[in-house]
């Protein structure tokens, strides 16, 4: 899988995607994230990217100019799955869409800065908007982080237990159990005797009794679907 990454502030995104689990899907050629520096297509001596508002208002919003150019270059040299726009307006990020897009070979993430992005932009070129959380963040390249790595985990190869990305918080609308390992007792602190049983049936009950239970305290709502 393929992930374009449009950022005004690219610096923003090395360090989260080049460690752990983000580094060894690319080393194995599973995931190849390539960041684009917006400045680099910036317009005229200044490199400039944004601008202030038709009809007033404060704050820059990044022209259309400098995004059309790479998208076009972008979407010439392969064909997208998805354009995605990080903005606090889109919709509300799930463990579900993270599935679906570990599916797409694909995808440019393009991250709003300042006061976000001209309409025309996404008006002509976004495919799917999302939004990481009900707050405002500075700009789109964190959420971008998540994005990534949330779908990164998710490509087969890429977690040395194949099986384990299903079984995390959400996978089932459900929370994960506990987890417990070395040491046994830890001044008194003690696992449960059920995961030291050895008996598989009874450990996999366990585990969906303590899912279910923690996801009626915690989050309610997951099991309303
Ligand atoms: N950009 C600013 N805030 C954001 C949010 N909550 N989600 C995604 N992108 C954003």
């Amino acid at each position: 899988m393929r992930i374009d990454i449009i950022s005004a502030v690219p610096d923003l995104l090395a360090s989260p995607l080049s460690h752990s689990i983000m580094q060894r899907a690319q080393d194995k050629g599973l995931l190849e994230v390539v960041i684009h520096n917006l400045r680099e297509y910036g317009i005229g001596k200044h490199r400039q990217i944004d601008d202030y508002q038709y009809g007033g208002g404060a704050g820059l919003v990044m022209m259309i100019e400098p995004i059309s150019i790479l998208i076009e270059k972008l979407k010439a040299q392969r064909a997208y799955d998805e354009v995605i726009y990080m903005t606090p307006d889109g919709q509300l990020y799930e463990q579900s869409h993270a599935n679906e897009l570990s599916t797409y070979e694909n995808i440019i993430i393009l991250c709003g800065h300042y006061k976000g992005v001209d309409q025309r932009i996404r008006d002509i070129y976004i495919t799917r908007e999302i939004s990481i959380g009900s707050y405002v963040l500075s700009g789109g390249e964190l959420g971008a982080a998540v994005l990534v790595d949330s779908i990164g985990r998710l490509i087969p190869g890429v977690l040395n237990d194949g099986s384990s990305a299903l079984f995390d918080s959400f996978q089932d609308d459900l929370l994960a159990p506990p987890i417990y390992t070395r040491p046994a007792n830890y001044k008194g602190a003690v696992v449960p005797d059920i995961l030291l049983s050895g008996d598989d049936g009874k450990i996999e009950q366990w585990r969906q009794e303590k899912s279910y239970q923690s996801t009626r305290e915690r989050r309610p709502d997951l099991l309303d679907n």
